[in-house]
């Protein structure tokens, strides 16, 4: 089957989007190796090493045009391009973040393969997939249609390799049956498509591959220009552009830290702060501090943590018999005055050493930014009548004196005055105030 990057690309918007939604649910902070499995083009890949820059980045693609391509965007990023079939390549060393998006489907019987990805997870490991779930939509029951018809089903036969996905619950039994943490939902996009016969052109991208790969150049044109009127009748062009529903399906997993206590109530291994294990050095990050609460790691909802089972999660309800205690703190929201993002970046990822998380592409329209590190997540958003909070304000902790007196250095320097305080029994800290007057308290354990 051969893949046309640049066709591929032409809705680059719609398909880079899910991307973005599934590896914001990845909490992984310091990882040694990173893979993508079906890299395609690249473009993407190059978000996981813009990421993670210290990591070392692998696409794997078995596509030679796309490998091509990839190799060309990627140049010089340090990632290392693999011409390569998923279902033979083997990771140099543990994975610390194992992403495949847009790729599984493609690949019949994969669910077979996720015990083998599992595995290859380092403790603390993520694995991030996400595969289209829209293959009863007309714009593929309309090329099924088309293919049995007496003019091509002899032609084609009946075993054109076609795309397979499964529902979020397959692949959180699945990957909970390796005991992983499982985080698995699905979402509809409603994508504006411009441009005429708008679904066509995408599906020359995709869907329309495998029947391509079996045709001479004229039997393609006569396909195609059926497949084409077939879809007229269905995606009818609206004054904004022609809406193509999607359906997609996400799927974060992490494997549990080597040392993480398992309570007793649960029957899943407890996830922990983030503490990526690097396979290249064996070095830990950093830990969490002994007695800190436990939260749950990003792509996990704290319901899981709680031990809710995860389906009744996703569909927010509450577990039978379950009290509905509250597990941990997801982020602290922070208020900025309106175009403030880039000196909140300066602050908070420049000063702070946050790594700012893509914010939902619904949510991103309000501005603001998110940043994470770790477990702590903050959430700076944007208010009209903003007004600095001068009593109220997060902890944030650091692992040990130095970084936070490293901290300290960094934020006198770029002008931002730290008063050390004693008080608080069993830390050092000192306050100090974001670039809006915004009061932020910075701790560390002592001993
Ligand atoms: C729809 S593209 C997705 C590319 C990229 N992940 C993205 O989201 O833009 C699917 C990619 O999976 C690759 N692929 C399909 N089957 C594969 C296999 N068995 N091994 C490796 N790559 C495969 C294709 O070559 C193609 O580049």
């Amino acid at each position: 089957m051969r893949w046309d990057p640049a066709q591929y690309l032409r809705f680059a918007d719609q398909r880079s989007r899910p991307f973005g939604e599934l590896l914001a649910r990845v909490g992984s902070e310091r990882p040694g190796i990173v893979v993508d499995l079906g890299c395609g083009p690249g473009q993407l890949t190059a978000e996981l090493a813009r990421r993670w820059p210290s990591a070392r980045v692998f696409g794997v693609d078995s596509s030679p045009q796309m490998v091509e391509r990839a190799r060309q965007v990627l140049a010089g990023s340090g990632v290392q391009v693999v011409e390569a079939d998923l279902r033979d390549w083997q990771p140099p060393a543990q994975v610390d973040v194992l992403v495949s998006n847009a790729t599984l489907q493609w690949v019949p019987g994969h669910r077979d393969l996720l015990p083998r990805f599992a595995g290859w997870l380092a403790h603390g490991g993520w694995l991030a997939l996400q595969v289209p779930g829209n293959f009863t939509e007309p714009s593929h029951t309309e090329l099924a249609a088309l293919c049995a018809t007496p003019r091509w089903r002899d032609r084609l036969g009946a075993d054109l390799p076609a795309p397979v996905a499964h529902d979020p619950a397959v692949y959180l039994e699945t990957l909970n049956a390796c005991g992983l943490i499982v985080d698995a939902w699905e979402t509809t996009y409603l994508q504006v498509l411009a441009g005429p016969d708008a679904v066509y052109e995408w599906a020359r991208g995709t869907t329309l591959l495998p029947v391509l790969a079996q045709l001479e150049a004229a039997e393609a044109e006569e396909l195609c220009a059926d497949y084409r009127q077939r879809l007229a009748r269905h995606y009818v062009p609206g004054p904004a552009g022609t809406v193509m529903p999607f359906r997609r399906v996400f799927v974060v997993a992490q494997r549990a830290q080597r040392s993480s206590p398992r309570p007793a109530s649960s029957p899943e291994p407890a996830s922990s702060p983030e503490q990526a294990s690097s396979p290249e050095t064996g070095v830990e990050a950093t830990a969490p501090v002994a007695g800190a609460p436990v939260a749950p790691a990003a792509g996990v909802p704290a319901a899981r943590a709680a031990g809710v089972p995860a389906a009744r999660a996703a569909a927010g309800a509450p577990a039978a018999g379950a009290f509905g205690t509250l597990a941990a703190l997801h982020h602290v929201q922070l208020a900025a005055p309106p175009g403030s993002e880039q000196v909140d970046r300066a602050f908070y990822a420049g000063i702070l050493g946050l790594a700012e998380v893509p914010k939902p592409v619904g949510l991103a329209a309000r501005g603001g930014a998110w940043f994470r590190a770790g477990s702590l997540e903050l959430h700076i958003g944007v208010e009209a009548d903003f007004r600095a909070a001068r009593k109220a304000h997060p902890g944030l902790l650091a692992g040990s004196l130095a970084e936070l007196e490293a901290i300290a250095e960094r934020l006198s320097v770029a002008g931002h005055p730290v008063r050390w305080d004693q008080d608080f029994p069993g830390y050092h800290r000192f306050y100090t105030e974001d670039p809006h007057g915004n009061r932020l308290e910075l701790l560390a354990p002592r001993g």
